[in-house]
């Protein structure tokens, strides 16, 4: 929405504390570059990894537990965020703690991001609240992208949510929203109960291995418009976003 100027102004809400560091490290303060560089400049050895790891939250500037949060999201095993989760060993293609570490691709989205920093803020919070506050604004659009029911647990260390509150809740704002979730029969039935519509994206998961992901919404016409075809304005988020194995540092 913020890239291509879609809306006014962009509003994010993430409820943990090490997510959230990232985000504030981005756009609520000036270390935006700082982050980007030190991503490119570290040595990435089993050393350096664990020396980051095991320093406690309370010794880490700001900035630092934003590195600490992308550190950890990219060497533990499957970008799992809970505690407890460990390191990967042989990795994706054998590239052992390198196999998701992409230096020069993320330098390259952190900077692309800073360009458009003044149309989106940040607060960390609860995303529900946040819903709830705005929920009579005809002018306000939502996109809910809430912990996995049934991988949540073990990916997320805030996993916890009423997803049968979620849906009463955005059963009640004036405009409009879009969910995503994994396709569940809990959230198929919740979806059908409230006379939503649904549709099934493809997706690629930790392991490249394709999945599909439910998308919730009023009115997808358009996204049944587009037949089995991805949408266009997915592939321009994914060559934004997505790993790009050739230019791994
Ligand atoms: C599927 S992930 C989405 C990740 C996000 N799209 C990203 O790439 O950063 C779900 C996220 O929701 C966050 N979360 C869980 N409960 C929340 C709440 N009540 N309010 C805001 N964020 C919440 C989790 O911490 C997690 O980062």
């Amino acid at each position: 929405m913020a890239f291509e100027q879609l809306a006014e102004s962009v509003s994010l809400i993430e409820k943990d504390e090490d997510v959230s560091a990232v985000w504030q490290t981005i756009f609520n303060t000036r270390q935006g570059q700082w982050l980007a560089d030190r991503i490119v400049e570290f040595e990435l050895t089993p050393e350096n990894v664990r020396e980051i790891l095991a320093t406690p939250r309370s010794k880490l500037s700001a900035r630092e537990r934003a590195f600490k949060t992308i550190l950890r999201n990219r060497v533990q095993r499957g970008g799992i965020l809970a505690q407890g989760a460990g390191l990967m060993k042989v990795g994706e293609n054998g590239r052992g703690l390198a196999s998701r570490w992409y230096p020069a691709t993320f330098r390259k989205r952190i900077l692309a991001i800073l360009q458009v920093k003044n149309r989106i803020s940040f607060a960390q919070g609860d995303g529900m609240e946040a819903i709830r506050r705005n929920a009579g604004r005809r002018n306000a659009a939502f996109f809910i992208d809430p912990p996995y029911t049934v991988a949540g647990r073990r990916l997320y260390a805030c996993s916890t949510m009423d997803h049968a509150e979620l849906f009463s809740l955005v059963s009640r704002v004036q405009g409009d929203f879009l969910m995503t979730y994994d396709n569940a029969g809990e959230i198929r039935e919740l979806a059908k109960r409230h006379g939503f519509e649904t549709g099934l994206v493809p997706m690629k998961n930790t392991h490249h291995a394709k999945m599909t992901e439910l998308l919730i919404g009023r009115n997808l016409s358009w996204l049944h418009e587009a037949g089995t075809a991805e949408p266009a304005f997915f592939q321009a988020s994914l060559e934004i976003f997505a790993d790009s194995p050739d230019d791994r540092g």
